[in-house]
């Protein structure tokens, strides 16, 4: 089965607007537990600015899996290292982006990536390296030893038309070459409740990242109906 990992980050979000004590990010982290996600995805951004420490220990302690999304830095290895959340996605950081722009570079951190792939998976924490689509960043997933790659799937989410197609059979051809190299696929970044069912024709996905389509759709149905929504989409997929 096509595995949901929900992004729960724009909980914090929402609190940090107001520096409040709610909406409580652990609770949401149960709910979507509740309602069929496999598992939960935070981000631990270098400037804290939704999901903090404190928080990431305390979803740890509460979820059944924990993927951490983290920079490729000495400081958020240590944190990871530390805590031994059950898989961590490396992904690329700027201070001043909105929400991850674009997969990481593993060609121009080879040795930083490699580093890190290698200090987690020392604590048994399986690895994910956020990537665009591109055979020599998949190819190097591989060769620094990664267990998955997560395949971006934000210029197709953003994407119209015929170039919105061109995006999709990137991500195929990406998930083809990846699979074949012993990778598990996984796919994230701007799936929401329509554009999914193209990202259903991408083969051999083991798991799907969905944070910001969720936590809006939860303002109107709840978070409950709004991940069982999604959890019910994903049932289609059968490539
Ligand atoms: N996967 C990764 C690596 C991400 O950085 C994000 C955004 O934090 C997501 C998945 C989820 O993206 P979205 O919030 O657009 O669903």
């Amino acid at each position: 089965m096509l595995k949901l990992g929900v992004n729960v980050d724009h909980v914090a979000t929402l609190r940090q607007a107001r520096g409040e004590k709610f909406p409580d990010v652990v609770k949401a982290a149960l709910v979507c537990e509740a309602a069929g996600a496999w598992g939960i995805t935070t981000h631990l951004r270098e400037d804290r600015r939704h999901i903090n420490d404190v928080d990431l220990v305390a979803i740890h302690g509460a979820v059944r899996h924990l993927n951490m999304e983290m920079a490729v830095t000495d400081e958020m290895v240590q944190i990871a290292t530390g805590l031994v959340p059950n898989s961590c996605c490396l992904v690329p950081e700027k201070r001043q982006e909105l929400t991850t722009e674009g997969g990481l570079n593993v060609a121009e951190n080879l040795s930083k990536v490699s580093k890190a792939v290698a200090a987690l998976q020392a604590k048994k924490i399986a690895v994910s390296l956020f990537i665009d689509p591109e055979e020599r960043q998949i190819a190097l997933a591989a060769e620094v030893g990664a267990d998955m790659v997560e395949l971006h799937t934000g210029s197709y989410a953003n994407a119209r038309g015929a170039d919105q197609v061109r995006e999709l059979d990137r991500l195929i051809d990406g998930a083809e070459l990846a699979a074949s190299l012993g990778l598990k696929v996984n796919a994230g970044h701007g799936i929401d409740y329509e554009n999914i069912a193209g990202v259903f024709k991408i083969p051999h996905l083991n798991e799907l990242n969905i944070g910001f389509s969720i936590i809006s759709k939860a303002l109107f149905v709840g978070l409950d109906k709004a991940v069982r929504e999604m959890r019910d989409l994903m049932d289609a997929y059968t490539l």
